[in-house]
């Protein structure tokens, strides 16, 4: 019958349970490929998030921040293009297209980034000195960001942002649950603080320049005095703002290597803290008790 084809589509898991998480499908053989294979270098930079947390941003602030010294900010090639091609993700291109790619020619300090939770790391991550920079945001956010986001991709699925908000509270959305995925890379921040630093999105936007400094210093590149004086941090954190990337050419009409996504305008939507109170004050309250739960004890809170 005619709706046959329907539940096909609606029967195929979008995401799988991998050691503890909800991966999406369509990854989990490049994150087999990752875990087996990838050797970090004590001098490497991982920018871990959950999708929706920042990544763009950060992955442009990390970039500039270690390769001030090699490009201005006029020839930096974040002028044209996307930070995601000069950060890219482990599992989503390093390893979608080859299960063992030749890494050992990418300039050092190499800069990778992840979606991936602590936990699903490879050991060789783990057990090296490389620093990684993990960045969450407020759980309602997150969940307004990610339903606008998954409904503008090349996608079957188009959640209810209803839909997005009972999978979240389920710990069952892509790379969820948020709580462990946070919570990892938090306990790992107290355990290992010069190799995981944690922070969040909305501290980042609350004072960018003092965050700036505090990842140059935790990467090991830390400004001089003369950097201080001539003004190099609050350079790099203008270049970087959303309004400033949201309206270079390349962010808004050019393509990410992802087929899914129809253009890097996808990831600048509206870059502020609070924005789902127009969305769903009233779910508030219920996900806010879960959070209370799952982080009890742990020290993390969230503004
Ligand atoms: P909103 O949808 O709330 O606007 P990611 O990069 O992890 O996909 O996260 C995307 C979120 O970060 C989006 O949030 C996007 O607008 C915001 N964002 C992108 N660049 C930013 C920047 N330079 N400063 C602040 N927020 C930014």
């Amino acid at each position: 019958s005619s709706s046959t084809p329907n539940l096909i589509a609606k029967s195929k898991p979008y995401t799988t349970q991998f050691q503890g998480f909800s991966v999406p499908s369509e990854h989990i053989s490049s994150i087999i490929s990752f875990q087996k294979h990838f050797q970090a270098l004590d001098d490497d930079i991982i920018i871990a998030t959950k999708p929706k947390s920042g990544t763009t941003w950060l992955k442009a602030l990390v970039f500039s921040i270690v390769n001030r010294h090699r490009y201005t900010l006029s020839n930096t090639p974040l002028n044209f293009t996307t930070p995601h091609l000069l950060v890219p993700y482990f599992d989503l291109e390093l390893y979608k297209e080859n299960p063992n790619p030749d890494l050992y020619t990418i300039p050092s300090p190499r800069i990778f980034s992840a979606h991936l939770p602590y936990p699903i790391l490879s050991d060789s991550i783990k057990h090296s000195n490389c620093r990684i920079i993990y960045m969450t945001r407020n759980p309602f956010d997150n969940i307004v960001s990610y339903w606008h986001f998954i409904n503008g991709m090349n996608n079957t699925l188009k959640p209810s942002l209803e839909d997005c908000f009972e999978t979240f509270c389920r710990g069952e959305e892509v790379y969820g649950p948020f709580w462990d995925h946070a919570l990892g890379y938090w306990n790992m921040s107290l355990e290992k603080p010069s190799n995981v630093l944690f922070l969040r999105y909305e501290e980042l936007l609350e004072d960018p320049v003092a965050q700036t400094k505090r990842f140059a210093e935790f990467l090991g590149f830390p400004f001089s005095m003369e950097e201080e004086k001539t003004g190099m941090v609050n350079q790099i954190v203008d270049f970087c703002s959303f309004n400033n990337l949201k309206i270079l050419e390349v962010n808004k009409t050019g393509k990410t290597p992802r087929p899914k996504i129809p253009s890097n305008k996808l990831f600048f939507r509206s870059g502020k803290v609070g924005d789902y109170v127009n969305y769903f004050s009233p779910a508030v309250e219920r996900l806010s008790n879960i959070l209370k739960e799952k982080l009890s004890g742990s020290g993390l809170t969230f503004k």
